[in-house]
């Protein structure tokens, strides 16, 4: 029984990081004319209101997306990513907030293709009603499946085209998807060794939350980069997600200058006390 539903977490500090590393990514994907898919086994609802229903319970984008919404000096890969989600919003209000499938299907082209999983009954039927809304054209080259992202993953892999962006992006609220991310990685890896990987990850006190990066690097992959953003320091109760962080397998080569540039401008809005900071690390081919 899955209880979590993003809807409560949209456009929050994690939501940023994950979303903006994910435009980054598609842009680079897309500077090749050759097709590629983009498999998101983790999808959620797609598209989610922030001025009604469960994001207005905790309203955690006021400190995520809300804090960038009015910035002026954004270095330029970040504010791509903010203009995408200002296209849901023409009237300059910030009252709505794309998920991963949603900026994943605005910026692939007509020759790439989306393979979509959400378990969640309620969440995959919105998935499926908001991208019904998006036109035929997003329907014929999308397919989305209610069922296991990881059985998922392991039946599209390879993709037909020899080129692939995967994102893994669990709520981790069920505590046995620490070592079944570990395992579908590497069985993913077996099967589409040069496919692009980005798995997404709570900061937490838990000991295999923290424990997870360290995992990561010993996979069979050619190259990876880490980054993570703390917003602040851990809760003294222990409590709390004080920041996430990405692990992403096979990246481009030019993410981590990008990076470089983009981390502190985050921290430096984001951030809520003087515990925020961010870390990148990278192995290189
Ligand atoms: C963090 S949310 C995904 C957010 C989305 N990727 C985004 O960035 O907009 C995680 C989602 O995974 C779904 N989920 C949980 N276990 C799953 C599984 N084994 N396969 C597919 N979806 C699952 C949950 O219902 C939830 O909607």
């Amino acid at each position: 029984m899955l209880s979590y539903r993003h809807a409560f977490h949209a456009g929050n500090h994690a939501d940023v990081l994950k979303h903006f590393l994910l435009v980054e990514l598609i842009r680079y994907f897309s500077q090749k004319e050759t097709p590629f898919w983009y498999i998101d086994t983790h999808a959620g609802a797609g598209v989610y209101a922030l001025d009604s229903g469960y994001a207005t319970k905790l309203s955690e984008h006021i400190d995520g997306i809300g804090r960038l919404w009015s910035c002026k000096d954004m270095p330029a890969p970040l504010a791509e990513y903010v203009n995408l989600v200002r296209e849901l919003n023409p009237d300059g209000k910030l009252r709505a907030y794309p998920g991963s499938p949603w900026i994943a299907q605005r910026l692939l082209r007509p020759q790439d293709r989306l393979r979509l999983f959400e378990l969640h009954s309620s969440d995959s039927a919105l998935l499926l009603d908001n991208f019904r809304a998006l036109g035929s054209a997003v329907e014929r080259r999308t397919i989305v499946a209610p069922t296991d992202g990881y059985a998922g993953l392991k039946a599209v892999l390879p993709p037909l085209p020899r080129r692939g962006l995967v994102l893994i992006d669990p709520s981790f609220e069920d505590k046995s998807d620490y070592g079944t991310v570990q395992v579908a990685l590497k069985d993913a890896l077996t099967r589409f060794a040069t496919g692009t990987y980005m798995l997404w990850y709570p900061q937490l006190s838990r000991a295999d939350s923290q424990r997870l990066p360290a995992m990561l690097k010993t996979l069979p992959a050619k190259s990876w980069l880490h980054v993570s953003l703390s917003v602040n320091a851990p809760a003294e109760d222990g409590f709390g997600m004080r920041g996430s962080g990405l692990f992403i397998l096979n990246p481009p080569w030019t993410l981590h200058k990008t990076l470089q540039e983009v981390m502190p401008y985050l921290v430096k809005v984001l951030g809520r006390d003087s515990a925020a900071r961010f870390v990148l690390e990278q192995k290189e081919n």
